[in-house]
């Protein structure tokens, strides 16, 4: 996709870090935005900031563990642009630790935002999409971690290799329909957002009971310590809504951040291919 003006797009996790960045780089491109989360006051805040820089936004209060709540998205995104173009399945969650120490509010509040998140998603929009029969764009949010693991993630990795799973395969599918839907799947390292105080944003649902061993543990306070220290040590964010749409406009699939890591997802596989065990070592570069 190459020309933008008059697009429409949809933006998943909008009021805040990648997704507002997204939304900032749509505006620039004279692409309506439709900014969708489940944070009603970093909502408005971004809803504001973007209409200061003279975008034409919608911001839509909504949360995408819940289908019928991307269903509603869609029907206000359609009633208010009649067409939808861009789609950028990119609200997440982060926890950490190990998986057997992890609550099962945990697996689910991070499997439900991230994975069930972009199923709901597809699952709305592509049949829009399809419908339309136009140039289309998706792009899902996984994570370099959905291409290479470290300890102390477990939850994390799994529900973003699921996301590169989910993107893979439905690009495949789409291909087998369509020449006009096109996607990609963005892995980014580190970006310096707020993703490492996305406590706030779980539901009372998904609440942890903090009496608990491990939440009471140096190790989960080791882990959280380590989740602030990658995140804010990341890349700054200016770049990165140009980047991903130079993608979409070179229709790149994977969309990578931080060239230096490259070189490790090759060596991961060649350790696949060679029996290996996941290790450490291959992360670090120095098998
Ligand atoms: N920041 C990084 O280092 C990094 C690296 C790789 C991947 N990512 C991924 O990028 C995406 C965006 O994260 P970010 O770093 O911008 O974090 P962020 O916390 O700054 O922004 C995430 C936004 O998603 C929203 N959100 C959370 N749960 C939601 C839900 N259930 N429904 C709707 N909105 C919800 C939050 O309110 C927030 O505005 C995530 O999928 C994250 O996993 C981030």
């Amino acid at each position: 996709m190459k020309d933008f003006k008059g697009k429409v797009a949809v933006i998943t996790g909008g009021a805040n870090g990648i997704g507002l960045a997204i939304a900032k780089e749509c505006a620039k491109r004279s692409i309506k935005i439709v900014i969708a989360d489940i944070d009603g006051s970093d909502l408005k805040r971004a809803e504001k900031q973007l209409k200061a820089e003279g975008a034409d936004v919608l911001a839509v209060e909504m949360d995408v563990m819940k289908f019928e709540d991307m269903e509603m998205l869609a029907k206000i995104a359609l009633e208010k642009f009649h067409h939808i173009d861009l789609l950028f399945n990119n609200a997440g969650v982060v926890v950490a630790g190990p998986a057997w120490l992890l609550s099962l509010n945990d697996w689910e509040w991070i499997m439900k935002a991230n994975v069930w998140g972009a199923i709901h998603g597809e699952k709305v929009f592509i049949p829009i999409m399809l419908k339309q029969d136009t140039e289309c764009y998706i792009v899902n949010t996984s994570s370099v971690a959905g291409l290479l693991d470290l300890n102390g993630m477990s939850a994390y990795h799994t529900s973003k290799f699921a996301t590169v799973g989910l993107s893979e395969s439905t690009y495949l599918d789409l291909q087998c329909q369509t020449d006009k839907i096109k996607m990609s799947v963005f892995c980014p390292g580190f970006i310096q957002t707020d993703l490492d105080n996305c406590e706030r944003h779980r539901p009372k649902k998904y609440a942890n009971d903090m009496s608990q061993l491990y939440y009471q543990s140096d190790l989960y306070k080791a882990e959280e310590g380590q989740k602030h220290k990658v995140i804010k040590g990341g890349i700054p964010i200016d770049t990165i809504g140009d980047t991903i749409f130079k993608a979409i406009e070179e229709e790149k699939f994977y969309i990578l951040t931080h060239p230096e890591l490259n070189p490790l997802i090759g060596l991961r596989v060649k350790n696949m291919f060679e029996g290996g065990r996941p290790s450490m070592d291959v992360i670090k570069g120095v098998k």
